[in-house]
């Protein structure tokens, strides 16, 4: 299953973006700005708690968050998306998946791997900008899994059919939400029009 945030704010970012001209700096901040939008969708459903809150006049009906939250970002480029998940929820703790798509044969390659307790019971967030073939984002469910995880979801920013069918054929449990849905992967795995390679213009690096 996937959900597509196709909010005109999001939309205006997206374009942002993508654009060949937007430096790290700017790139950067987009990616937290976009993160939030598709979190703040992503988390519509999550388990509420009520709790009564004294205010100056009476008590309210109040409702917190009642589950723990286990961001995971995709290193490298996943840490990108990081800030705009804590910003929404603050609380959250965060695992790392070490991941590079080997550049010959395009498959993931995992280097890493640190996951609180609480993945086994909470929910888990994984964040990785691109989801191209879906490799990464596969292997990280299954890392994930093998650790104990139940309940899983995958924010990204920009995605692509042959990417979302890989995820829904090995994982249909796990929705992804994203703020694209694009065309296609050229003959280099790479998303069209996609915006790149996000990790080298998240971090300044240059491939
Ligand atoms: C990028 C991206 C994803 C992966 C997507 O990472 O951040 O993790 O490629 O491709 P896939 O869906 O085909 O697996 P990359 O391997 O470039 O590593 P980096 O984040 O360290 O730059
Ligand atoms: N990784 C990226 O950074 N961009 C793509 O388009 C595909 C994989």
């Amino acid at each position: 299953m996937h959900i597509q945030i196709d909010h005109p704010c999001v939309q205006h970012k997206l374009a942002l973006i993508r654009d060949v001209d937007t430096g790290h700096k700017k790139f950067r901040e987009l990616a937290t700005e976009i993160t939030e939008f598709v979190c703040y969708e992503a988390l519509k459903n999550i388990n509420t708690r009520e709790i009564d809150v004294q205010t100056p006049i009476e008590m309210a009906k109040c409702h917190t968050i009642d589950h723990d939250i286990v961001v995971v970002p995709v290193l490298r480029a996943g840490v990108g998306m990081l800030e705009g998940i804590l910003e929404l929820v603050p609380t959250a703790r965060v695992g790392f998946v070490g991941l590079y798509r080997d550049e010959d044969t395009k498959q993931p390659v995992a280097y890493y791997e640190r996951f609180p307790p609480q993945a086994k019971n909470g929910t888990c967030i994984i964040i990785d900008p691109m989801l191209a073939t879906g490799g990464s984002t596969v292997a990280a469910i299954d890392q994930l899994k093998a650790f104990g995880a139940e309940d899983i979801i995958v924010i990204c920013i920009v995605t692509c059919p042959e990417g979302l069918a890989l995820v829904d054929e090995k994982h249909p449990d796990v929705p992804v939400y994203t703020a694209a849905i694009d065309k296609y992967l050229n003959e280099n795995k790479y998303i069209v029009p996609g915006l790149g390679d996000a990790g080298d213009r998240l971090f300044g690096t240059s491939h």
